[in-house]
């Protein structure tokens, strides 16, 4: 039995003993536990702790474990008022708790937005780690935009006319969006979004009380022609794209469209946002430049994000931008929270700067490719009604039409052991049919087949 399980199985014991004493009654001594119940002292001290924690036990130094006084029947807290106090600020988080949330036991998870355990780079993490924290002003205080070595690193990856002058380091993609929506554009503006999109974009913008307004996309992304409608319909002042493997639909905007959506969105005196989170999660080709690093004016704000090609808690990403936007973000950073832990700012850039992460980005381009083709083959093997929309070059995700049967179709997947995302919250308004986005990267290859077996 690990640790933590033997630690869980002695609390357990220990909340029915609990159950049969009385209010202020001593637990036995921790000897007479480790005796009773042949476990060591530390998993005693630590399922104390554990009870401690929850309340249903209090320890006084010196005399021992005592049963904690409990709440009266009939004396649950009313909370009802708050109801009231609350009024209209409710936050829409489904998006990101599909996001985030685990499967069922036993389920194949093809849902989900991250690389499965063995593609992380987990001993050079460790590593980094280790050597972060042995640093000896590692606890000291951050400089609120990050440190300069990893702002250094993001400015080359945004492209040659960057430094680190012009980039806030971040808690992953997510807290950057949340920042640019919350300080560039006043509550209740129109911000146009590819659709589909990333739905995380959609809530982070919904709860900055943005308004999403739909732009389509086709093969070669986003339309320059229908974006210069919406922008001329809207008055948008801000524009969210993924340029690079879109998120759901792999799509890459052409060489053209680049620059034809910069001069758009130049004439009408708005910001494009720039999600690059998928950079390095190409699976081998030459990736096309940056947006940004074709932008002298500050029309380009460009996020990037460590937890997708790393892991999901290296929690820590950035901004890159030119002009007063960035100066906002800077002002929201330490109006909001000062900086970011220092540790995991110097284990990120200890990462970064290794010969390790270059190995990993290789290793990973080679393991995303593989699993891309294994599992577009195995739904075309055993589910032929799924159709895949394209073969992506980079990416984590497939992106499929589906039967219109499907179209709700996480609940029907999951009753069979397999999580997907259905396509419908990708979608700001209507979605034009049925859809659904399978992630390649976060199950084993192994299970592709059963998966698309049971989807079938
Ligand atoms: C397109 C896109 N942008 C941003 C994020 C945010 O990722 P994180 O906050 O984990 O860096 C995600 C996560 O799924 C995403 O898919």
């Amino acid at each position: 039995m690990s640790e933590s399980s033997s630690i869980e199985a002695l609390a357990a014991r220990l909340r029915t003993e609990i159950g049969g004493l009385a209010p202020g009654e001593r637990l036995p001594t921790s000897r007479d536990l480790v005796t009773r119940y042949a476990v060591g002292p530390v998993t005693v001290s630590r399922a104390i702790a554990r009870l401690a924690a929850e309340g249903r036990v209090v320890t006084r130094p010196g005399s021992g474990t005592f049963v904690a006084a409990r709440r009266p029947a009939g004396t649950e807290a009313d909370t009802s008022w708050q109801t009231v106090a609350l009024a209209g600020r409710a936050f829409d988080a489904r998006a990101a708790h599909d996001l985030l949330s685990s499967p069922p036991a036993g389920a194949i998870t093809l849902s989900g937005g991250y690389l499965h355990a063995s593609l992380r780079p987990i001993r050079a993490l460790e590593a980094a780690l280790a050597r972060a924290a042995r640093r000896p002003d590692a606890w000291d205080r951050a400089p609120a935009a990050g440190i300069t070595p990893l702002r250094t690193v993001f400015a080359r990856w945004a492209g040659p006319g960057f430094g680190p002058d012009d980039v806030l380091v971040t808690a992953g993609g997510q807290n950057a969006l949340s920042m640019v929506f919350r300080s560039t554009i006043a509550p209740g503006s129109p911000v146009l979004v590819e659709t589909p999109t990333y739905r995380g974009a959609l809530a982070a913008a919904r709860a900055a009380g943005l308004r999403p307004v739909a732009v389509p996309m086709d093969a070669d992304g986003v339309r320059p022609d229908l974006l210069a409608e919406a922008f001329a319909m809207t008055g948008a002042r801000l524009f969210y794209c993924q340029p690079t493997f879109h998120n759901p639909t792999g799509t890459v905007l052409s060489a053209e469209r680049r620059h034809q959506i910069l001069a758009v969105a130049r004439a009408a005196g708005a910001f494009i946002v720039e999600d690059d989170y998928a950079r390095h999660l190409g699976h081998g080709a030459a990736l096309p430049r940056p947006l940004a690093a074709d932008d002298a004016d500050g029309t380009v704000v460009h996020l990037t994000s460590l937890t997708k090609p790393a892991a999901p808690s290296l929690r820590v990403g950035a901004v890159v931008a030119r002009g007063p936007v960035l100066d906002r973000l800077r002002a929201l950073r330490l109006v909001d929270d000062f900086f970011l832990a220092r540790p995991l700012q110097e284990a990120a850039v200890d990462l970064l700067c290794s010969p390790a992460w270059e190995r990993h980005l290789r290793t990973l381009a080679v393991a995303l490719r593989e699993r891309c083709a294994a599992l577009a083959a195995a739904m075309h093997e055993h589910c032929p009604q799924w159709t895949l929309t394209r073969f992506p070059s980079g990416g984590l995700h497939l992106w499929f039409t589906t039967p219109a049967e499907y179209a709700e179709s996480t609940h029907a997947a999951l009753s069979r052991g397999v999580a997907v995302s259905p396509g419908r919250g990708y979608f700001p308004d209507e979605p034009p049919g049925a859809y659904a986005r399978l992630n390649f990267a976060a199950a084993d290859v192994a299970e592709f087949g059963t998966a698309a077996r049971r989807l079938a």
